[in-house]
Formats: C-alpha cells, structure tokens, sequence
C-alpha cells in the first residue's frame, strides 16, 4: 500500500514537471503583424503556424524567438532583407507543388499596405 502510494506520487511530480516542460514554453503571441517595407506589412498566424510546422526552427534559425528580432538583425545586417521572407515562401511553394493546403506565394496574398502596427 505504501509503495504504491509513492508511485502515484512520483507519477504525479513527474507529470506535473512534463507539463511544465511541455506547457509552460513561451511560445509567442498567436497573431502579429511583421514590417514588410515598401510592399506593406504583413498579418502573420504565428499561433497556427506552430501547430501545422511544430518544428519552430524552421523559421527560428534565422532569427531569435524575441519580437523585433527580425527588424533588429536586418539593421545590424545580421540577416538580409528578404532573407526571412525568401524562407516563408520556399516552404509555401514546395507544399504547394506537392498538393498540400499551405500559405500564400503571391506577394498580395502576404503583404497589404492597409496594415499598420
Ligand atoms: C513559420 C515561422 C515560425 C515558426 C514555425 C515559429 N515561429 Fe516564433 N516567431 C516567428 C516570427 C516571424 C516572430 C516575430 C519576430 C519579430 O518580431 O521580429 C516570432 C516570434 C516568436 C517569439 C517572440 C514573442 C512574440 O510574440 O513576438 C517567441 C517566444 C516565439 N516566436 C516562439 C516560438 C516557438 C516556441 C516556436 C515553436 C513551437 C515558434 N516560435 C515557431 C515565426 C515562427
Ligand atoms: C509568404 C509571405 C510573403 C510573400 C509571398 C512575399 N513576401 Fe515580401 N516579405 C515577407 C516578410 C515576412 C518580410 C519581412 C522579413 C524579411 O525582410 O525577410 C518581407 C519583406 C519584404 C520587403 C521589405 C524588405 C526590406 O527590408 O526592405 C519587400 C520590398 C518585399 N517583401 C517585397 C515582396 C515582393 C515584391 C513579393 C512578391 C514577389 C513578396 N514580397 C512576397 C513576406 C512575404
Ligand atoms: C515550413 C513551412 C512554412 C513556413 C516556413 C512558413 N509557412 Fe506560412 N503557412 C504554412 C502552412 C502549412 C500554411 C497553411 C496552414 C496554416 O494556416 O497553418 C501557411 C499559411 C500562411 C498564411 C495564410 C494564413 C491564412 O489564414 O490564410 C500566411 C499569411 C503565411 N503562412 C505567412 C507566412 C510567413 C510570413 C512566413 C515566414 C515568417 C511563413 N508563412 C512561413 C507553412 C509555412
């Protein structure tokens, strides 16, 4: 009885620390809107992007999870202009070529100059 009662115990911390680990992440905001220069900003699902690609180093290889840190390292000339969208784009244009439901490849279907942020 008594060991049992310590399993549960343990069970539960161990639980409890997975959710944490899991869970508690900063995963970033949901929604946002990225500067896109001359063309418009851009509105950005960030937050259904996570669920769909899971893997956040297939953006964040490129720049920190910070906000502003895409602005931050184009003024620092530690990435290129462009450099971030030519990554959006190729994932969009290969699933595409594949068939599969995916994100716009037409500059309009990214960039509105309505948005403001
Ligand atoms: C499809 C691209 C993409 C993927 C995948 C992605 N992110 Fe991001 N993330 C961004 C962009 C773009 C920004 C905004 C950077 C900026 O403001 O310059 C950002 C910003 C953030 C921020 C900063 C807070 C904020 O709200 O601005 C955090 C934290 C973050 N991401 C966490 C994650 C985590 C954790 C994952 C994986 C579960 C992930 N991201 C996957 C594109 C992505
Ligand atoms: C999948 C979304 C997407 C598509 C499609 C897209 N862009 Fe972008 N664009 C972005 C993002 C995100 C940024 C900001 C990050 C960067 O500069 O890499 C950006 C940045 C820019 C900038 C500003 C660069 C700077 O720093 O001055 C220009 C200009 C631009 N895009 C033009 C275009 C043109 C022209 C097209 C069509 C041929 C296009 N974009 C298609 C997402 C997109
Ligand atoms: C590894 C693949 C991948 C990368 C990288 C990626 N996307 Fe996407 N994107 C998707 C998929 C899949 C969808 C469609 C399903 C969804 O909404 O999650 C999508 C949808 C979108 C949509 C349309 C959302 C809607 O509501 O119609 C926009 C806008 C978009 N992406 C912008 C971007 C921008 C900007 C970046 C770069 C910062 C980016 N994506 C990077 C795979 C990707």
């Amino acid at each position: 009885m008594k060991s049992k009662t310590i399993l549960l115990l343990l069970s539960l911390l161990f639980i409890f620390c997975f959710s944490i680990a899991v869970f508690g992440k900063d995963t970033g905001k949901s929604e946002m809107i990225l500067g896109g220069g001359s063309k418009g900003n851009i509105a950005f699902p960030h937050g259904s992007h996570q669920q769909t690609i899971t893997d956040c180093t297939s953006c964040h290889n490129l720049f920190p999870q910070e906000t502003g840190s895409i602005d931050k390292l184009k003024n620092e000339g530690g990435i290129k202009k462009k450099q971030v969208m030519k990554q959006c784009q190729k994932c969009h244009r290969e699933m595409k070529r594949a068939g599969e439901k995916t994100g716009p490849t037409k500059c309009s279907g990214c960039h509105d100059k309505s948005l403001t942020r």
